[in-house]
């Protein structure tokens, strides 16, 4: 969507802080031993205590509050038995709906002390989302953001997952416009002053091929390799975007 009045971006802002609170709780809760699905059940306290509700579950009946992946797991895990064990890399990936408003955003959390491919790995993904949020200006081609994303990931010897993109949001969890994670000629329309968009690079430390698991949902890097994924959803400005999901 875009924002046309304070009303809006207010009860937008008011979804991305269940979104961040939502996520607090679940990373403080992040130890080995923990199943993902206690995981997720941290996170559903938050959305309960203030009136949200899981955007995956209303708008495409995943059956969890927060999408949980795990290492080779890209996105839309299934929370469940899963226990996490101390090197994993776990991302908490968080859609709250809230008074019919949308906000999206994650974090990707080493289990116990973290290992060195992790750390680099998710530095990259954090720096190509801070270098392509400076990118997201009004009057800025859409493409330079998976342009400046593509080109960090590159640089650090990894590959995005091109099947995997941010996207426009607001009034659904999923709206138009897609938001690659690399440079796409067509996309090159201007961005424009209040315009709510998810950026976030899913990356990985293999080729960024992916395929869905058997479950039907869990998305997988098709080499085995260790994937990371950060995100925000911001409002497009004249200047820096306004972060709602911080
Ligand atoms: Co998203």
């Amino acid at each position: 969507m875009s924002i046309e009045t304070e009303e809006e971006l207010e009860a937008l802002r008011a979804a991305g802080r269940v979104v961040a609170a939502a996520i607090r709780a679940m990373r403080a809760s992040v130890r080995p031993g923990v199943t993902t699905a206690e995981l997720d059940e941290v996170g559903g306290r938050v959305f309960r205590r203030l009136g949200a509700r899981s955007g995956p579950q209303l708008d495409y009946g995943f059956p969890g509050v927060n999408c949980i992946s795990v290492n080779d797991e890209a996105v839309h895990g299934i929370p469940g038995r899963r226990r996490l064990r101390e090197g994993d890399l776990v991302k908490l990936d968080v859609t709250a709906e809230l008074d019919g408003f949308y906000a999206d955003a994650c974090v990707s959390v080493p289990v116990g002390r973290p290992t060195a491919p992790a750390t680099s790995l998710v530095a990259c993904a954090r720096r190509a989302l801070g270098e392509a949020m400076v990118s997201a200006r009004a009057g800025e081609p859409l493409n330079s953001i998976g342009a400046v994303v593509e080109r960090t990931v590159a640089a650090d010897g990894y590959a995005v997952c091109p099947d995997l993109m941010g996207h426009g949001i607001g009034r659904k969890i999923h709206e138009l416009p897609h938001v690659p994670n690399r440079y796409v000629a067509a996309y090159s329309q201007p961005l424009t002053e209040g315009l709510v968009l998810t950026i976030e690079p899913i990356i990985s430390a293999g080729s960024g091929v992916v395929r869905t698991a058997g479950d039907g949902w869990t998305v997988k890097t098709s080499d085995g390799a260790l994937s990371a994924h950060v995100e925000h959803t911001v409002v497009v400005t004249n200047g820096k975007p306004l972060v709602l999901t911080a």
